[in-house]
Formats: C-alpha cells, structure tokens, sequence
C-alpha cells in the first residue's frame, strides 16, 4: 500500500483525477480492452498501470495519465490493438518500452491509449547463424546477461538500466561502436506491426533501403516486436567509472583530443567523459571507461586518461554483463525531471580549446540557477562521446543507416546536453539554458572550423522534442518520402507522437 500514498497526494492536490479523455478514447480503450481481454487497464490504482507510469526515467513525464495502458504479450495483441486504433482517428497513442526518453509525447500520452512493450521482453540466441533475437521490452541488463553466459554481446546500452526498444530504435552508441557501428548498425531484421495493422518482416538481405531507413529513424515505421541483431563474441573486459575534481579539466581536455582521432587506431577503447556542474556550481568529471580486454593498454590515447589522478576509481576487469550493471547502479537512484539535448560537434585539430569553452559557456548559463539553495539536488551536466569516423566505417560495412554516417567523415563529437531537477517549476529554465546553448554553439562552431562545413547528423537518442533529427540526415528527403508510403494516413507521423520525418 505504502507506494500509492504519493499517487494520492498528487491527485489531492493537482486535481489530475478529474482529467477526462475523450468519450473516443474511453471507447476504444473499451474495444481494445475486449480485443486483448485482461491486457488492457485503465484505472490509476491498479498495479500494473500504476508501476508503468512510474517507471518513466523523467518523473516530468509520470503526470502524464494515459485514459488507458495495454500490455501486449504478443505481436498478434500488437495488431488487435492498432486495428481497434485505425478505427477511432482522432485517438492519439504513444509506444513505451524502457521509458527512457525524457522528451514529453515521445513514450508518454496524457488521456490517450499508451501501448508498452514491457511484456515482450527477453533474449534468445543461435549459435549457428550468431543472430540474437532481442524483445523491445526490458532493459539492457535482461539482454547482455543471458548473451555474455554465451560468449557474446550485442551493440547496446553502455548503462545496463537502460530501455532496449527505443535505444535500438534510435541508433545507439555503444562502447561497442568503435569496433561494430551504432547499434542500430548491427540490426539484420525486424518483426513489426505496420500502420494498417498487419505483421511485417523485414530481412535486411532481402530489403536493404528499407533496412537502411529502420536504422534510426526510431518509431515511424511501425511498432517493432522484435529484432534480430548480429552477434560478437565477447570476454572480459575492463572498465567502471572515475571521478576527478574540475581542476584536472585541462589535462582531461587534453586527453580527449587525442583520444578522439585515436580511437580509429584503438577500436576497443571507449569513454564517456561527463562534465558535471552540481550543488552550488561545484564542478566534477565523470568518466566511464572500456576497453574490450581485460587489462588496459599503458600507452596510446586510452592511457592518457588513465595517468591523470582520480578522487574515486571503481574500474576493475570483470565481465561485460556485470560492467553495465554496475556502470547503471548510481543512476538507478535518480528521481529527478529531467531535459536532454544534443549537439554534433566537428572534431577540429587545431582548436583543442573547444572542449573547454563548451564548458564554461554552459556553467555560465547554469550556475547562478544551480546556486539557488531550493535547487540542492539538481544539476547539469555536458557528455563529450567522441564519435570517430571509424564509427561510420563499420556503418558502412552493415550496410548503413539513417544518420548516414560513413568512413570518409570526419571525426566528430557528440554532445549529450544533460539536466535534472526536482520542481515542475523549473523545467522552462533548464530546458531553455540547454538550448542556449546548442543556439550558441550553432554560432561557434563555424568559427572554429574557419567556416569549413562538414555533415553533422544528430544522433536521435540524446536529443530534445524540439530538434529536427531526420532534418538532420542526410537522406532525409528519400525516408520522408518512404515514411508516407508505409503510413499513408499518418496513423504513426501524426498520432503516435516521437520524432518525425
Ligand atoms: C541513464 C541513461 C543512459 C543512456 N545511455 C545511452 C547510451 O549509452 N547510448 C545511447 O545511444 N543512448 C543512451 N541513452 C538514451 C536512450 O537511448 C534513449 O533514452 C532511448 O529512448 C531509450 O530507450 P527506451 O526503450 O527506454 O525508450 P522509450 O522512452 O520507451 O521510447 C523512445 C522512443 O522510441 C519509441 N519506441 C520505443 N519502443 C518502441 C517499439 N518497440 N516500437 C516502435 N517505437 C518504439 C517510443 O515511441 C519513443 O518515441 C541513455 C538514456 C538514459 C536515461
Ligand atoms: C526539418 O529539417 C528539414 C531539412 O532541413 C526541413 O525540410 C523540415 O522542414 C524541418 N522540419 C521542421 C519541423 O522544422
């Protein structure tokens, strides 16, 4: 009982019971409700629609009541439910696996249907072929553990706790992607419902363009039920987290531009280098390490980072699995709102001072916010993940996707622009110093490059609602156009919310 005592206040004092979806919506979460008996539930106090709506990443996005949930256990209740859906145009939906994003109307629906994956969930693997079959639903931990007992991974999460279906959707950047290409990359089929309800299967062999647009252009094309991803064998490996104090920024700046066009001569190394501005515009590093080994090397870009003086060290070599379980454990406690934003930066030899100035620009927007005391347990933070051309080769090599990254690219660096906070009311300000940002980055980074242009894709996962992803692909024209002739009503583009073409 003690759970639901929260769920009470809320409704006492937001009034959010008296919220009322559409008489449609009521009915077709009746029609579907008779059409998957005892998978659909639409009261707020029952357990199975009170835990998925809890368990979105953002507690922003827990407001948002959906008038029903349905969880599916076969791509068959897929169907039943889209085809009740087609019949009721004004009803809007959402798909939900992990919940993972924090954009609002991507994975949430306030009073509409929201369909979770939650039920389909799990792995099986073929030795023969090396092809893992992988369910939406779950979270990365309830992939990789099963596979690593086996001997092999797949290009996945880099925290464990993370959602399967919308980070596959959406491309994915592993620690694995030096070696393999985004997840997303390493993706060879797809089980599917389509807009008009019916079960498609696509081969990557068979399909190839349209292989190409599944490959991150997340949830347009149809609800996918499962994936069939290509295999690498995998041993132990070392890695875990450092944390370092904000006066080794330089050497750490350093170390990151080297580390950048290097990674293409060291493909089993990877980081995530987190510039962290917390309680009282206090600074720290974060920085989790890989390396596809079990010892890691003591030259090259890697060990660079490695001679710089950490305050706490939890890298150890232990097995892939137990690495993304722990390199999860410290974000399983967050309870915060919280704004994502993205940003594609140019590696540029001759401006090692990027980095730095990135920073100090965002502490600029952020610290007077995070030095109001009412603010104690927010924070902002910046990724820097570096993303070598070698990426884009091994791309290639699968056969491409949507970003449409590819070995003859530069260098780049993805930006994950990163805040949480604990009151509704800040959300305007947070999220609007985050695009202060990227709008203040979109002037500088020409300067940087001394106006040279360059092809800089979003990558889809670590982006806000309000940035045109697909307008950032190269290939945006050709998937917009076969986007229209799978969903020639907009049943996904314009009710079931998430980034469009
Ligand atoms: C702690 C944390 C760590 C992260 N680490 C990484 C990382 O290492 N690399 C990286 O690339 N990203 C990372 N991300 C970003 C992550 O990829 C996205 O948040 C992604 O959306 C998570 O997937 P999910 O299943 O939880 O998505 P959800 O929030 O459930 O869905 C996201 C989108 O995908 C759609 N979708 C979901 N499932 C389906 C389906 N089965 N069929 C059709 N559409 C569907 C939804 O409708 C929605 O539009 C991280 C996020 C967090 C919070
Ligand atoms: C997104 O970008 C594309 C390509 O530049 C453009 O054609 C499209 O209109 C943009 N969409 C929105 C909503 O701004």
């Amino acid at each position: 009982m003690l759970p639901l005592v929260p769920l009470f206040l809320t409704t006492i004092l937001t009034g959010r019971a008296t919220a009322t979806p559409s008489s449609s919506t009521k009915a077709a979460c009746n029609e579907i409700a008779a059409a998957v008996p005892s998978r659909v539930w639409s009261n707020q106090l029952s357990p199975n629609y009170f835990s998925e709506v809890n368990s979105y990443w953002s507690t922003a996005l827990r407001d948002a009541k959906p008038a029903c949930l349905v969880l599916p256990q076969s791509a068959q209740e897929v169907v039943a439910a889209i085809k009740v859906l087609n019949k009721y145009p004004d009803v809007l939906f959402a798909v939900k696996s992990g919940g993972h994003t924090p954009n609002e109307r991507h994975s949430s629906i306030k009073d509409g249907v929201l369909i979770s994956t939650r039920d389909l969930s799990g792995v099986t693997y073929d030795d023969e072929t090396q092809i893992a079959s992988v369910k939406p639903g779950g979270e990365w931990n309830d992939v990789i553990g099963p596979l690593v007992e086996r001997g092999v991974a797949i290009v996945g999460g880099r925290l464990g706790l993370v959602g399967v279906g919308g980070y596959l959707l959406q491309g994915g950047i592993s620690f694995l992607s030096a070696q393999y290409g985004l997840a997303a990359d390493s993706i060879v089929g797809w089980e599917m419902v389509t807009a008009d309800g019916t079960i498609r299967t696509v081969d990557a062999s068979e399909e190839p363009e349209l292989a190409v647009a599944l490959r991150g252009s997340g949830s347009q094309f149809g609800i996918v039920t499962e994936f069939k991803v290509k295999a690498y064998p995998i041993g132990q490996v070392w890695g875990g987290m450092r944390i370092y104090s904000g006066g080794k920024a330089d050497e750490i700046y350093a170390a990151l531009h080297n580390f950048v066009p290097g990674n293409a001569e060291d493909e089993k190394s990877a980081i995530i280098l987190t510039d962290v501005t917390a309680v009282g515009g206090t600074r720290i590093f974060l920085i989790f390490y890989f390396y596809a080994g079990p010892k890691p090397p003591t030259s090259g870009p890697l060990a660079q980072f490695l001679n710089i003086g950490s305050m706490i060290d939890i890298t150890s070599t232990q097995s892939y699995a137990k690495l993304l379980k722990s390199n999860g454990e410290g974000a399983v406690l967050l309870q915060s709102r919280v704004s994502f934003r993205t940003f594609t930066l140019p590696y540029v030899k001759e401006a090692p001072h990027m980095y730095s100035e990135i920073s100090d620009k965002f502490r600029s927007l952020v610290s007077d916010i995070l030095k109001n005391p009412l603010r104690l347990t927010s924070q902002c933070s910046i990724d820097f993940q570096p993303f070598p051309s070698i990426i884009g080769k091994h791309s290639q090599e699968r056969g491409g996707n949507a970003m449409g990254i590819s070995g003859s690219d530069i260098d780049r660096v993805l930006l994950e622009i990163q805040c949480s906070w604990a009151s509704k009311n800040d959300d305007a300000i947070f999220r609007e110093a985050s695009k202060q940002l990227t709008d203040w980055l979109e002037v500088k980074v020409p300067e940087w490059t001394k106006g040279r242009e360059f092809y800089l894709p979003y990558l889809m996962n670590d982006a806000a609602g309000d940035q045109n992803v697909t307008g950032t692909y190269r290939g945006y024209g050709k998937f917009k156009a076969l986007q229209a002739e799978m969903d020639p009503q907009g049943f996904f583009k314009t009710r079931g919310g998430g980034f469009v073409y």
